[in-house]
């Protein structure tokens, strides 16, 4: 068996509202995989679903991993990440009094069992290692960037195997976005992480993705695989807007 995410037809909403229509899709073990819509389209309702902060009303999620099947669907958020499953929360919600190693040792508290919260810290401190540099600074001193890449450090505090990551190029200057996006991707080639990352940067998020789900009133209106040019980028965007 592959290991995978797997959601099967998801629908959910918030009381009488339907957000998400029959969602399908699939992040094997080691890809990044984008999620691509305008704003209040599903994409952080769908992430958490997979989290456990919103339940389907229909539909199921999967983790398919090691040769056995766990169905997240009803599980509690706190069960699912001792299952591997990381976030980077939309915004960041850093604690901004707190240094940059106080932010990543509160989220050391909730942890699978490997290694100790020392050699996890060190692997985010390898991993970015402009956060050791600042890391009796704190967060709300950090450029947007260096935030976001405290989030995303944050989350491999968990020791997760699989990650979502909810818009973290959002506000950020052009040449930032693409610092930004790019430390997700070296997550999975130097790291081996497993990503699901919701995007509106569709042009960076196409180039560095196995592969992009459009999501548009809550439905997958299309997928598009790795390898497709750059050209497709702005058939995309147009498809995303609602103008294709
Ligand atoms: N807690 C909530 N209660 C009620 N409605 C909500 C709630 N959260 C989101 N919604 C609604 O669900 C729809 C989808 O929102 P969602 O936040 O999933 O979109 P999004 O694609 O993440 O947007 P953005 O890019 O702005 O983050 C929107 O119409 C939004 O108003
Ligand atoms: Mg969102």
């Amino acid at each position: 068996m592959n290991n995978r995410i797997v959601l099967e037809r998801v629908s959910a909403g918030y009381g009488a509202v339907t957000v998400l229509h029959d969602v399908s899709l699939e992040v094997r073990e080691g890809e990044l995989v984008a999620l691509l819509g305008m704003n209040g389209n599903g994409k952080s309702t769908l992430l958490n679903c997979i989290l456990g902060f919103v339940r389907p009303t229909s539909g199921r999620i999967l983790m398919e991993w090691g040769g056995r099947v766990t169905d997240l669907t009803a599980m509690r958020p706190h069960d699912i990440v001792n299952l591997g499953i990381g976030a980077v929360p939309e915004g960041r919600r850093l604690v901004p009094t707190l240094s940059v190693e106080d932010n990543l040792s509160l989220a050391g508290g909730v942890r699978r069992g490997r290694g100790s919260p020392a050699e996890t810290l060190a692997f985010c401190y390898e991993t970015f290692p402009i956060l050791r540099e600042r890391r009796r600074q704190a967060a709300g001193t950090l450029s947007g960037g260096q935030q976001q890449m405290l989030a995303i450090a944050r989350a491999l505090m968990t020791a997760p195997r699989f990650m979502v990551v909810d818009e973290p190029s959002v506000g950020l200057a052009p040449i930032v976005v693409d610092q930004v996006i790019d430390a997700v991707k070296q997550l999975q080639t130097a790291r081996g992480m497993t990503i699901l990352m919701a995007e509106q940067s569709f042009f960076q998020a196409v180039e560095v993705a196995a592969r992009a789900y459009v999501l548009s009133h809550g439905r997958i209106i299309r997928t598009v695989e790795q390898g497709r040019e750059l050209a497709d980028g702005e058939e995309i965007r147009r498809t995303m807007m609602g103008m294709a």
